[in-house]
C-alpha cells in the first residue's frame, strides 16, 4: 500500500498537461474562448507577480464577476499551463487566477493559490478589479493542483472547490469534513488519481453537495484541448449555476453530462445552491 501510495504521489507531481508548451502558445494567440464577453485572455499584475489573471476582453458593464483561483498540474508555476480552460472560463464572465507568471517555472504550494485567494479577496472592488465579487470564489486545481484546492477549503474566502484528476495524498481522510460544496473531475480508472478522488468523494459527510464524473481519457484527460475539452465543460458548468445562477449549469450537472459520455455520481447535489 505504501508503495502505490508513493507511486501516485510522485506521479501527481511530476505529470504534466499533454500538449507542449509550445503548442499551448499556439492556442493563446490574442485569446480565446465560446463566452458572451470572448475571447478570454491573460495578464499580469504587479502587486501580485507570481501569477496569471485571465479576464473577459470585452466589456461586462456593470456585471459582477466572480472567481476562480486554479492549480496546476505538477505542483508547477507555469501559468499558462491551462489556458486553453481558463481563457474559455473568462470568456464567459469570470476572473481566473493561475500560479505562476505565463511560461513561468518553479514549485507551487498551497501557500501559492492560497495567496492569490487572499490578495483577491483585499483588491475585489476596487481599481481595475471594481466589478470583481469577491464573495464567490472557486479554488480548483489538476493533479496537484487539486490537492492544494483542496488544502484552501478552509479558507474562509473560499466557496466552492473543484478537484481535477486528484485526490488527497497525505492527510487522506481530511475529506470527511468537507463543509463546502465540491466538484470532482476524474480520468476513469486508468488516472493516476482516480482511487484517491474516488476515496475523497465516498468521504464526504452528510450536507456536503457534490459531482463526481469519470470518462476514460486518463490523467488530465482533455484539459490540453480546445476550451478545455470536456473537463472544461463540466468546470464551466459548476461555475456558471454556483455563481451566475444560470439553470442551463445545473441543468448540465443533472443531466445534460449524459451526452458527453460522463459516468456520474453524485451526493445531495438537490443541495446545491447557487451563492
Ligand atoms: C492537510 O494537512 C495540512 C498540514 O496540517 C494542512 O495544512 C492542510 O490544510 C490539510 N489539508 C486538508 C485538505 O485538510
Ligand atoms: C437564482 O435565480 C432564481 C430564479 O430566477 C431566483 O429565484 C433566486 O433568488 C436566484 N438566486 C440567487 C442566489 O441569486
Amino acid at each position: 500500500m505504501k508503495y502505490s501510495f508513493g507511486l501516485a504521489a510522485a506521479a501527481l507531481l511530476l505529470d504534466s498537461t499533454l500538449a507542449t508548451p509550445l503548442e499551448m502558445v499556439a492556442r493563446q494567440g490574442s485569446g480565446s474562448g465560446q463566452g458572451p464577453y470572448a475571447p478570454g485572455t491573460y495578464k499580469t499584475d504587479s502587486g501580485l507577480a507570481s501569477h496569471t489573471i485571465y479576464y473577459p476582453k470585452k466589456d461586462m458593464g456593470t456585471e459582477k464577476m466572480p472567481v476562480l483561483v486554479w492549480g496546476n498540474g505538477a505542483c508547477s508555476n507555469q501559468g499558462t499551463s491551462n489556458s486553453a480552460l481558463l481563457q474559455n472560463i473568462a470568456s464567459y464572465g469570470f476572473l481566473a487566477i493561475a500560479e505562476g507568471a505565463p511560461n513561468g517555472g518553479g514549485t507551487s504550494d498551497k501557500n501559492t493559490m492560497g495567496q492569490a485567494v487572499n490578495w483577491i479577496a483585499k483588491v475585489a472592488g476596487t481599481g481595475a478589479y471594481a466589478n470583481v465579487d469577491a464573495s464567490k470564489i472557486m479554488v480548483a486545481g489538476f493533479s496537484c493542483g487539486g490537492v492544494e484546492a483542496m488544502d484552501n477549503i478552509w479558507n474562509a474566502n473560499v466557496k466552492t472547490v473543484g478537484v481535477i484528476s486528484s485526490g488527497l495524498l497525505q492527510n487522506q481522510t481530511a475529506a470527511k469534513d468537507f463543509k463546502k460544496p465540491i466538484l470532482f473531475v476524474l480520468g476513469g480508472s486508468g488516472d493516476i488519481a482516480y482511487a484517491n478522488g474516488e476515496r475523497d468523494f465516498k468521504a464526504l459527510p452528510n450536507g456536503t453537495p457534490s459531482w463526481k464524473g469519470n470518462i476514460p481519457v486518463g490523467h488530465g484527460g482533455t484539459l490540453g484541448d480546445a476550451n478545455g475539452g470536456r473537463f472544461g465543460k463540466v468546470i464551466l458548468n459548476w461555475l456558471l449555476y454556483t455563481f451566475k445562477n444560470q439553470t442551463s449549469g445545473l441543468d448540465y450537472l443533472k443531466s445534460g453530462y449524459k451526452a458527453d459520455s460522463w459516468q456520474v455520481e453524485t451526493h445531495q447535489l438537490d443541495l446545491l445552491q447557487p451563492f
